[in-house]
């Protein structure tokens, strides 16, 4: 008999095969399985994983009675970083890919699904924040797919991959001042 566990992975299978074959199919994926990210992993696999988490969180929050665009988070999970494909031709630093790689995966969304809706797009657009300057998403499933993404940075970085440390104190930092605002010194009395 499966466990919980068990069930629970292959709800999510079940749900990237029903809503992303046609985009886990493509050649834009298989490329991203051929190009290295964070050094040990690839971006297809990181892309799997955070569609995985997302679906996860989506899985979890039905219990909940909180229901989302699953649909939705599958394809924007699944494309969000594609515009990355060939980086090192296309961006001259870092900062110019954090920047610039969400609208380009945009582009590629539009070219793997079909009439891409506006709820998708902000998932790739957004997905950045709370980093790299980006706005926050207008939707639930923008704020899931953006945060599955950086707990998968994260593991990468526990995992010893080539995610900086200091990435990663920008981030929490950057999240820290926008929900608490800036630290305030303490008055002598
Ligand atoms: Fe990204």
């Amino acid at each position: 008999m499966r466990n919980r566990r068990e069930m629970r992975k292959e709800k999510i299978q079940n749900d990237l095969e029903r809503f992303g074959s046609g985009i886990l199919a493509s050649d834009e994926m298989r490329s991203a399985f051929q190009q290295t990210h964070h050094t040990r992993s690839t971006l297809g696999a990181l892309t799997r994983r955070v569609a995985e988490k997302s679906l996860a969180i989506c899985h979890a929050l039905e219990k909940l009675r909180i229901h989302t665009d699953i649909p939705a988070v599958v394809a924007g999970s699944l494309c969000h970083d594609l515009g990355m494909l060939d980086r090192d031709a296309k961006y001259d630093s870092e900062q110019t890919c954090s920047r610039q790689h969400p609208a380009d995966s945009v582009d590629v969304a539009r070219r793997l699904v079909d009439d891409l809706p506006e709820k998708t797009e902000d998932i790739i657009r957004h997905h950045m924040w709370p980093t790299a300057g980006s706005e926050a998403p207008r939707s639930l499933e923008g704020v899931i797919v953006s945060t599955a993404d950086k707990v998968a940075a994260v593991e990468d970085l526990l995992r010893g991959s080539r995610v900086k440390p200091s990435d990663l104190k920008t981030t929490i930092r950057t999240i820290s001042k926008r929900s608490f605002g800036p630290r305030r010194k303490k008055k002598k009395m």
